[in-house]
């Protein structure tokens, strides 16, 4: 598996994996996170940087992305999401490697800490935990433990009301 940068080549790409992957037999049509992601991909808020690609024998199978995002108005933090895994490639690490390569460039990049809305059985194993608790709040609370975050470094997490990159809404 390779794991690299997106390139505006791959977003057609992406977006097959993400309708795929996102695909609800109850609601027929495109998923909202393909419309979310072509936004994403223009807003102020996008960072090159951390919209990741993996691909398994030159085919693009997986992709994950983190945007910036605001702690009371003024804050950086990373947001990340949507992260999607194309469904015959799932189960074998692929999402984990994209949170890893997601986590490293962060870090990397000097960000204090990222936080997802997702789900409480899986992303705790990367080191999330629930954000409320820690005084980050999302902007709906029932969101509750399934809004995490992961601090990056040892400087004490700051306490606020996270939005999300614009095209997020919330
Ligand atoms: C979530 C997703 C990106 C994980 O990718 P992946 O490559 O399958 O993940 P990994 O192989 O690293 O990890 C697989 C593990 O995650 C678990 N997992 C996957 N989706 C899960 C979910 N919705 N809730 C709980 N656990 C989940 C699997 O059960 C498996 O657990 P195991 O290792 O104990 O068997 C992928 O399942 C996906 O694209 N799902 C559809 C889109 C989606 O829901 N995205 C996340 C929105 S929050």
């Amino acid at each position: 598996m390779l794991l690299r940068s997106e390139t505006p080549d791959d977003r057609p790409a992406i977006g097959k994996v993400v309708s795929k992957a996102f695909a609800d037999p109850a609601t027929p049509g495109e998923p909202g996170e393909v419309a979310l992601l072509e936004a994403l991909y223009a807003c102020d808020e996008y960072i090159d940087r951390f919209s990741v690609v993996a691909l398994v024998d030159g085919e693009l199978v997986g992709h994950a992305i983190a945007t910036r995002g605001w702690l009371d108005g003024d804050i950086p933090l990373l947001g990340l999401g949507p992260i999607a895994v194309a469904p015959e490639h799932q189960g074998r690490g692929i999402g984990g490697a994209l949170l890893t390569e997601i986590r490293e460039r962060a870090t990397a990049s000097g960000e204090q800490a990222i936080v997802l809305l997702g789900h409480t059985g899986y992303y705790p194993r990367f080191g999330y935990v629930p954000a409320i608790p820690a005084g980050i709040l999302p902007s709906d609370l029932g969101w509750a433990d399934h809004f995490m975050v992961l601090a990056l470094d040892d400087r004490e997490l700051p306490r606020g009301t996270f939005t999300y990159a614009a095209p997020f809404g919330v």
